[in-house]
Order: C-alpha cells, then sequence, then structure tokens
C-alpha cells in the first residue's frame, strides 16, 4: 500500500500528498492502473483528516494523476505519462516468467546476420552505396522487396506507393504526421497497441475509442463516431488485434472500408501481426487502397532489431508520407533494410517466419491446454492471447498475485483508450517466455490462481 513521507513537503497538507504523489508516478513507485489506499486508510496512515485525503485526491484527479471509479476506488490514471507507459518493461528475476511483451520467439539470429555481412562485405561498391543518401522512401530493390513480402499478407501493393520506414512504431508515427494536425480526433478500437496511444499523446491527437467485438472495430460504432466527431483516421489491427487476438472477417472489412469512404476518413492499418497468419482475410488496402494506409514490420517475424518497416499509401498522399520521413530521419538506414531483403530475397526470411510460427504453435498450445477452460482468446499464431478473468477476479489484484507466484503479465489497463471500460483481463505473451518449458511452469501458476478465489482487499469506511 502507497505509504508518502511527507516530512519533505511543505504547504497545506493536500497538496503535499498531491504532490508526494506525482513524484511517486515519476520514480516509478506508483505506476498505472494502482490502485491507492481508501481514503480512511491513508488518513490514519498519515494521521490527517479524511477530508484531507479526499482534497488530496481530487487535486490529483484535477492534475490528471487519478481516475475515481465509483464502488472500485481511486487508480493512478492510465492516460497518465503516455509516453512513459509505452516502454520496454524493465529486467525481471532471473527464475520469473514473463508474459509481458509482444516479442518473436527469441531465436539465434547471430548465425543469419554474420552470413549476410559476409556477402555484404565482398560487395565494397555496394556497401559504399548504402552508406549515402539515399530517396526518403527507400532503395527501388528494397521497395521491390517489400512488394514480396507483402504479398504474402494477400496485399498486392505496387513497390512507388511503399515507403521503408523505421520499424511499424516510425510507420504509425509518419502516417499520422501526414494525416494530422494538433488537435484532431482520432479513432481506434477502444483497447488498442499501446505504442499507438503514446504517439497520438506526442502529436496532440484527441483518440476516442469505438467500440469493438470478437471481429475488432463494430462497423455501425465506426460510423456513429464518424458522425460524432468528424475524425480524419481510425487506426485499426484486423489481424490478430493487441490485445485481443480479434480478426476481422472480410465481410466486416468491407463495411468498414465503406463507412470510410462515406465519411472521409482514412484507415491505419495496422498488419504488423499478418505474416504469422495463414489464409488470413484480404488486408483493408486490398479492399479499399484508396482509403487505407497499410503498416507491415520486420519485427514480429525476423528481427526487432532491423527496425525495418513498411508504409504503403495511396498514391495520393505518398509525397506527405515523404515530407514526413525526410522531416524526421531523412531515410531509413540503407544497410538495415539492405539486409532486411536479402534475407527476403533468398527465402532466409521464409524460413525464419516458418520457425517463428512453428515455436508459436507449440506455445499457445500449450497456453490453450492450461486456459482454454477459462475463457482465453487466443490464436495459434499469435505472439499473444487474451483472458477475460472470471467474476469477482480483478485484474489489478490478480496480476499482483501472479507476480507473487513469479508471473508478470500485464492488464486491460495498459491498452485503454481514453476512458474505454472494458472488462477486467490481463494479456499473455507466450512468445515472451524463454522456452516452452518455462512457459508451462507459468501456466501452472496462472491456473492455480484462476481456481482460487482472490482473497478480498480489506477496506475501512
Ligand atoms: C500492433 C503493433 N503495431 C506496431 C508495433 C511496433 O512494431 P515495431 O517493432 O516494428 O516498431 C507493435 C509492437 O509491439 C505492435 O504490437
Amino acid at each position: 500500500m502507497w505509504n508518502p513521507d511527507l516530512s519533505d513537503y511543505n504547504g497545506p497538507r493536500y497538496i503535499a500528498i498531491a504532490d508526494a504523489m506525482s513524484d511517486a508516478i515519476k520514480s516509478g513507485e506508483l505506476n498505472d492502473g494502482d490502485r491507492l489506499p481508501t481514503h480512511r486508510a491513508l488518513a490514519d496512515q498519515l494521521g490527517v483528516t479524511v477530508g484531507t485525503i479526499t482534497r488530496a485526491y481530487t487535486e490529483a484527479e484535477r492534475r490528471g494523476f487519478v481516475n475515481a471509479r465509483v464502488g472500485r476506488g481511486t487508480f493512478i490514471a492510465t492516460q497518465h505519462k503516455q509516453g512513459q507507459r509505452f516502454r520496454i518493461t524493465g529486467e525481471t528475476e532471473p527464475d520469473a516468467v514473463d508474459l509481458r511483451l509482444n516479442l518473436p520467439v527469441a531465436k539465434d539470429r547471430a548465425m543469419v546476420l554474420s552470413q549476410s555481412m559476409a556477402e555484404l562485405a565482398a560487395e565494397p561498391e555496394q556497401m559504399n552505396r548504402l552508406l549515402g543518401y539515399q530517396p526518403d522512401s527507400g532503395l527501388p530493390e528494397h521497395r521491390e522487396q517489400a512488394v514480396s513480402w507483402l504479398k504474402q499478407t494477400g496485399l498486392h501493393a505496387s513497390a512507388e506507393n511503399i515507403a521503408i520506414t523505421n520499424g511499424g512504431q516510425n510507420a504509425i508515427m509518419l502516417a499520422l504526421l501526414a494525416l494530422t494536425r494538433p488537435g484532431d480526433m482520432i479513432l481506434s478500437e477502444a483497447m488498442t497497441y499501446p505504442g499507438f496511444m503514446a504517439i497520438t499523446h506526442q502529436l496532440h491527437l484527441r483518440p476516442q475509442p469505438v467500440a469493438m467485438d470478437d471481429e475488432g472495430v463494430i462497423p455501425s460504432a465506426f460510423e456513429d463516431a464518424c458522425k460524432q466527431f468528424s475524425p480524419r483516421v481510425l487506426y485499426c489491427t484486423p489481424t490478430l488485434q493487441n490485445p485481443t487476438t480479434a480478426i476481422m472477417s472480410e465481410s466486416r472489412r468491407e463495411a468498414l472500408a465503406d463507412v470510410a469512404r462515406r465519411y472521409n476518413v482514412w484507415i491505419l492499418e495496422d498488419s504488423v501481426n499478418s505474416n504469422l497468419l495463414p489464409d488470413a482475410p484480404a488486408p483493408l488496402a486490398e479492399i479499399a487502397p484508396d482509403r487505407v494506409l497499410h503498416i507491415n514490420s520486420a519485427s514480429k517475424t525476423l528481427a526487432a532489431g532491423l527496425r525495418v518497416g513498411w508504409l504503403v499509401s495511396p498514391p495520393d498522399i505518398k509525397h506527405l508520407v515523404s515530407n514526413a520521413l525526410r522531416a524526421s530521419c531523412w531515410m531509413t538506414s540503407p544497410l538495415l533494410a539492405e539486409i532486411a531483403s536479402r534475407w527476403i530475397a533468398s527465402g532466409l526470411a521464409q524460413t525464419l517466419l516458418d520457425e517463428q510460427k512453428y515455436e508459436l504453435e507449440i506455445r499457445n498450445r500449450l497456453l490453450a491446454s492450461y486456459l482454454a477452460e477459462f475463457g482465453l482468446k487466443y490464436n495459434l499464431y499469435s505472439l499473444h492471447a487474451w483472458l477475460e478473468l472470471p467474476d469477482p477476479w480483478r485484474s489489478s489484484d490478480f496480476i499482483t498475485r501472479a507476480d507473487k507466484q513469479g508471473v508478470k503479465v500485464i492488464g486491460e489497463d495498459s491498452f485503454i483508450v481514453a476512458q474505454y471500460r472494458a472488462p477486467q483481463a490481463i494479456r499473455l505473451s507466450s512468445s515472451s517466455a524463454w522456452s516452452a518449458s518455462h512457459l508451462e511452469k507459468g501456466l501452472k501458476e496462472l491456473a492455480a490462481l484462476l481456481r482460487q478465489e482472490p482473497v478480498p482487499v480489506l477496506s475501512v469506511f
């Protein structure tokens, strides 16, 4: 329980408590979604009146640090410090089973990288070319390789509409730099990839959640939001949605494209997980190439450290993407794009992808064998799965209890857009465990925990 030491804080006590809370958030002592003590409990601890705590929490709410949820308590606000919320979690204890990150299954890439580098070392002319300035969107041959990699997901893009980016995150940023201005309304799935929210925060955009179901964004909710907010863009992940794993049917994709056309809204389709899924439905960008910007990346399939991604834009706006690219970094490193392109051209990328799929299948079967009975949403080829917790579990309690058992997971709070009221749930990235057997160790703990009743949190009124 948070127990601030107020001896270094001057001024009225309620301000001192709000200041201490601000410092605790900065230092990481308090984190997004943490529940604060009840008014009575903190008043007793600090030797102040309940009224002082109420004023302190009201002040913290005014400053945007906390959200009070009627009947549930006061929590550190999830929308606070969006930029910092989106980060790689720190070192974990050596034995902990860490299921928090959506990484590809760790594989030895050193060997394949040294082979590509040795090949390049034997081509000094090409090396020198790659070490010079190149066109902002990337070398033509790199964009041609991207065409063939994207074809695997059902997208038939033309090389001149592709920009090579510094990964998927950079592609989202470039698309939003190209299409929006500060203050614009922007729509997304009600729960989405936190990196997207970090960007909306940096660009001073106003994100609005759109209701979703088992297929992702609901077209009628999208249409209602278009009427209400006149947004510029809808960001969504139709295939293996992060965090819910939802996959949109083809008819749902057509319905979304239809709404986007009627309301003149751009769709930013995040497709970073699509290569993993065999027989994924046609991408939105295939259905509505005039309205959709399409993102893919080498991170989830080949290697995140390559920082290579691809952004396919409708021809009318590709110059805006080029402008954003030049303004931010001139171009993505041609050297890294060359390595990714060689891997694609030689068939090595396909081999690495197949390895990922093979490993994911083993891990996700394990996941299902332990957790399917609790309503787990999963896909054999997904990096992550989604579990809505059985009543009366709350995700914050579950995460704390799991942590005590050496298993690290994250809850719905990390994915909520604005004030969306999400179910109590956790995301489990089977891919981020060290090995299948280590994963199994964690799953046993989680299943055992789910069979227990949560211990009620002591509240004093
Ligand atoms: C849905 C989604 N989009 C984009 C990204 C960013 O990928 P990259 O590493 O290529 O920047 C991620 C990474 O977790 C993601 O889950």
